[in-house]
């Protein structure tokens, strides 16, 4: 945000000259601090699943212990997105600087086909990808937590796994937000499933929901380790259950799945180090993109939300988001150009058609050139222990409880990610992401995601650890939660909490969360040629993060957008 260029210095004096009414969005955020912690915090989705990683903090483990804790305790408290039937990733970093991300997405089965949800007139097949047996990519949530934590576990498995399958026997208390995505994916279980499945039971607010199964499978994978849920038990009767269903997931690609180390993203922004996800994930690439794209730009003058802010945050992101369609993938399959897309050099000639006279149609945006060398639903928590560990964790099952295939014996839901492939080049997927040969299907490969885990440094120290569900939006809100923090000075629970926006190239239109703009900002956006959309999406991302504060101790930011609870101590 720094160098401004010459030319800008002098828009920049037009704009303090305007009424100040276009900042008007930042006058409506209170100022409020989230939950303080002296030496450790969690922020996840349920209180259930923040206490139990807590609990593992206190009785001594580190942020991978809880990372397992956490992950599974949002297994059994938030089937909606937590899970043992989907994966996710993982960004760290130790309290010595080391930094490092691991992969867990699921896979295509051996038997999937570059075509398997077309017609035989090459057209998509409605629902083909998204409910069902066949939506199912090979999970990675059990292989991802037993790698997380044979590498920098402490605590026995048995320490950790105790309180998960205690609550899975408890059971969970129905929240009202919980009750309202029962009801609306009600009719979805009843036609997915052939037994009637206890969630599709017409629970009610303060009902105690039990998961005996669930446990059962948990106590399996306790003593086991995770061979239960990928060779024993576990998997024979999971490969049954899908072959039942239509599924053509093999005993083979459970045996044969592993979650994959890599390295992450890392790039700077002002005194900031940013470290994100790399792919098969787009959101490190894309946010790197869209942040070094506006950095040359003085965003704090412009206002928060002011027009001027959000016109170039949306035109980076248009540019971004026409890249990701088109370059990436699973980096094991096809060669990602990641160092040329976040080059500096690229990214101002990505920038140089920008104006803020008025939009950039996407019809005149495409992907940018580069020489390639040869050589819903989701959930995020942030853990930060009293080591001074930080990770960055977001999993899912994709749509909200994913395929709608519950497995009851087993008790859990089973991802619907095959959707993230592109089933066809050009035709948008649930979230409208355009996808091409990079991201077509093929065996064992990784489909592409928007999950963006992220950990952020200040001056060589912890400083962040964010991230959000949100299928496509989810880059643009941990984008927005970074520069709310950095650029406008919010605590972390206001900018978690403060309205957000979002462009992703096609559909060319700024989504925009109801009624949190002012109708001037939005109107002037419309002068300038902007489509605005303030229904498509109700809710933006719902961003959970932890702050390091200047005297060290820890602000959890939890959304408000949900049951999101951050805990510390
Ligand atoms: O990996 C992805 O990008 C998607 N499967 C994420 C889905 C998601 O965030 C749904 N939440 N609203």
């Amino acid at each position: 945000m720094k160098k401004i260029y010459p030319f800008l210095l002098i828009l920049l004096l037009i704009w303090s000259c305007k009424p100040t009414s276009e900042k008007a969005s930042s006058k409506n955020i209170t100022h409020t601090r989230g939950v303080i912690g002296k030496q450790a915090m969690v922020v996840s989705a349920r209180v259930e699943a923040s206490e139990i990683g807590k609990l593992i903090l206190e009785q001594g483990g580190n942020a991978f212990d809880a990372m397992m804790a956490t992950e599974l305790a949002l297994a059994v408290s938030y089937p909606y997105a937590g899970n043992i039937g989907g994966g996710g990733f993982m960004v760290y970093r130790l309290n010595n600087g080391d930094i490092g991300a691991l992969d867990y997405r699921e896979k295509a089965p051996m038997a999937a086909t570059t075509d398997m949800y077309l017609d035989e007139n090459g057209e998509v097949i409605p629902e083909l990808s998204t409910q069902g047996a066949l939506a199912v990519g090979v999970p990675g949530t059990i292989a991802g937590v037993f790698a997380a934590h044979q590498k920098f576990g402490t605590l026995p498995i048995k320490t950790i796994l105790t309180p998960v399958i205690a609550l899975a026997k408890r059971g969970v208390v129905v929240t009202e937000k919980q009750e309202a995505r029962l009801n609306e994916k009600r009719s979805d279980f009843l036609k997915t499933n052939t037994d009637t499945i206890h969630l599709a039971l017409p629970w009610k607010t303060n009902d105690t929901i039990s998961y005996p199964n669930l446990a059962r499978t948990l106590e399996n994978i306790m003593h086991q380790g995770r061979d239960a849920f990928y060779k024993g038990k576990v998997a024979e009767t999971l490969v049954q259950f899908l072959k039942d269903n239509g599924g053509i997931i093999t005993k083979e690609d459970l045996a044969n799945y592993e979650a994959q180390w890599r390295t992450p993203i890392t790039f700077n922004y002002d005194n900031l180090r940013i470290i994100s996800m790399s792919p098969p994930s787009s959101g490190g690439i894309a946010l790197a993109q869209i942040l070094k794209s506006i950095e040359p730009f003085d965003l704090d003058t412009m206002g928060h939300n002011s027009v001027a802010a959000i016109q170039l945050i949306a035109e980076a992101e248009r540019r971004a988001y026409a890249d990701r369609s088109f370059y990436l993938g699973d980096p094991d399959f096809v060669t990602v150009p990641q160092d040329q897309l976040i080059s500096t050099d690229y990214l101002k000639d990505r920038m140089a058609s920008f104006s803020f006279d008025k939009a950039t149609p996407s019809s005149e945006v495409s992907h940018g050139k580069v020489d390639i060398i040869e050589s819903d639903e989701t959930t995020h928590y942030s853990i930060v222990d009293q080591f001074g560990n930080a990770i960055a964790v977001t999993t899912t099952l994709n749509s909200g409880y994913g395929s709608k295939l519950y497995c009851s014996e087993l008790g859990f839901f089973l991802n619907n990610e095959m959707d993230d492939f592109s089933s066809k080049p050009g035709v948008p997927n649930i979230y409208g992401l355009i996808g091409a040969e990079a991201n077509a299907i093929l065996p064992e490969k990784r489909m592409l995601s928007t999950m963006t885990p992220t950990i952020v440094e200040k001056d060589g120290k912890l400083y962040m650890s964010l991230g959000t569900p949100g299928g496509s939006t989810i880059i643009t809100s941990v984008l927005q939660t970074i520069l709310n923090v950095h650029e406008y000075n919010m605590t972390m629970q206001d900018a978690v909490n403060a309205p957000r926006f979002h462009h992703q190239w096609l559909p060319d239109e700024i989504r925009m969360e109801p009624n949190s703009f002012p109708l001037e900002t939005i109107k002037k956006l419309e002068q300038k040629g902007y489509t605005i959309n303030e229904k498509r999406t109700p809710v933006i991302g719902k961003v959970d993060g932890v702050l390091v504060l200047d005297n060290g101790t820890l602000e959890g930011g939890a959304d408000k957008r949900g049951d999101d609870t951050a805990v510390g101590f």
